[in-house]
């Protein structure tokens, strides 16, 4: 098939890149480099053995995207295009809605004119907001705590109502929970600019001496250790859920939202022990006060996914410490 993947340079997107070039499949990217490097395009070729097609584009820019419709056949699109840090899209709301639901909207508008209408969607377990239980299922309320989740939950619902409008659509949204780790070849990985958010990244740059130590946001929370904890999931696994929702989304048409995750949880001190194990070196702690906005801990039900997909996760904490630990040796 012809693939279009939005945000195809970043983090998940070069990851499936990978995984869907080996399945034989033709990807076209497209990225305006916002979060992400040109060197991750050479990086691709050496993984796949050939330069994937690249187009520097931003998804707001309808008429560009024409062109690259018309320019290919494409079948299917996987969007992976967006801005994901939940502080600065609590500080700077306009920029998230403009480019995550403004950007889904030109690329659905693209889409349509080119009558292509099979569609997959990074969304976030974000969407689900406080837990009233865990696991969080598909079905648990949707009330997200931010303006990053509520972007998420916005695109699902344009999604949701194009596809009862036209039952032609295919999509599936994918919720991912945590995704970290690395391509075992050490050339492609998170690489976040400036400051890390995310607890991998930032673990990773203690790790090799860029930063003095890791600041554990809590302590105290119902969680077995106090710390939060989090459904970590293998950036390869999660690359290849979306092979997975490929072949499903081929044969069935309508909306449906996914959970992708391991179904298991585990606390910042667990990680922690396992990446010190895996990078055989200490990281450095200091317990901070909570941070704003944080859930003590949540998880998914994975069996959707499993039995709609026929995939489910499977490569452990230890992968995940010593694949993300590899790519930031070797970027360093
Ligand atoms: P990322 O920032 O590494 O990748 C996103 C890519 O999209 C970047 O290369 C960026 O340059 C590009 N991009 C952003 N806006 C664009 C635009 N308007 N036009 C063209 N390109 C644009 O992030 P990621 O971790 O790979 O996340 C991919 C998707 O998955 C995002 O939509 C994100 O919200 C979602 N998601 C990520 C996580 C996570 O923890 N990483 C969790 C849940 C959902
Ligand atoms: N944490 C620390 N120190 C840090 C960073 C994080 O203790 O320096 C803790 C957090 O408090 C939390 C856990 O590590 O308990 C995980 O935090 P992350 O920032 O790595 O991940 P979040 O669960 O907060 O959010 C991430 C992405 C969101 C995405 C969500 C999906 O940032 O964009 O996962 O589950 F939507």
């Amino acid at each position: 098939m012809n693939i279009l993947l939005t945000g195809g340079l970043g983090f998940i997107g070069s990851h499936a890149a990978t995984v869907l070039a080996e399945q034989g499949h033709q990807i076209i990217l497209v990225d305006n480099l916002c979060n992400s490097q040109i060197e991750v395009l050479s990086h691709l070729g050496q993984i796949i053995g050939k330069q994937p097609i690249f187009y520097e584009a931003d998804v707001r820019n309808t008429n560009l995207l024409n062109s690259i419709f018309q320019k290919h056949s494409i079948d299917l699109v996987i969007h992976f295009a967006g801005l994901k840090s939940v502080a600065e899209s609590v500080t700077n709301p306009l920029k998230y809605y403009d480019n995550n639901v403004g950007g889904s909207i030109s690329l659905l508008e693209a889409m349509q004119g080119a009558k292509v209408n099979k569609l997959i969607f990074s969304s976030s377990a974000t969407v689900y907001g406080v837990p009233q239980y865990l696991p969080y299922d598909e079905s648990h309320p949707t009330v997200p705590m931010n303006t990053y989740g509520k972007t998420k939950l916005q695109v699902e619902e344009i999604l949701r109502d194009l596809s009862h409008a036209d039952p032609d659509w295919s999509i599936v949204c994918l919720r991912y929970f945590n995704p970290v780790g690395a391509h075992e070849s050490g050339l492609i990985g998170e690489h976040p600019r400036g400051m890390p958010n995310n607890l991998m990244p930032y673990v990773c740059q203690v790790a090799s001496g860029k930063l003095p130590h890791l600041n554990i946001f809590g302590d105290d929370y119902e969680t077995k250790d106090g710390t939060g904890e989090r459904d970590y999931i293998h950036v390869m696994d999660l690359a290849e859920g979306h092979v997975a929702a490929l072949n499903f989304v081929n044969q069935h048409p309508g909306f449906h939202a996914i959970n992708l995750g391991t179904g298991v949880s585990y606390s910042v001190y667990d990680l922690i022990g396992a990446f010190e194990q895996a990078a055989n070196s200490t990281i450095v702690r200091k317990v901070q006060p909570r941070r704003s906005g944080d859930l003590a801990i949540y998880y998914a039900k994975a069996d959707k996914a499993k039995n709609l997909l026929g995939w489910q996760a499977k490569r452990d904490l230890q992968v995940m410490c010593k694949s993300g630990w590899n790519f930031h040796k070797q970027k360093s």
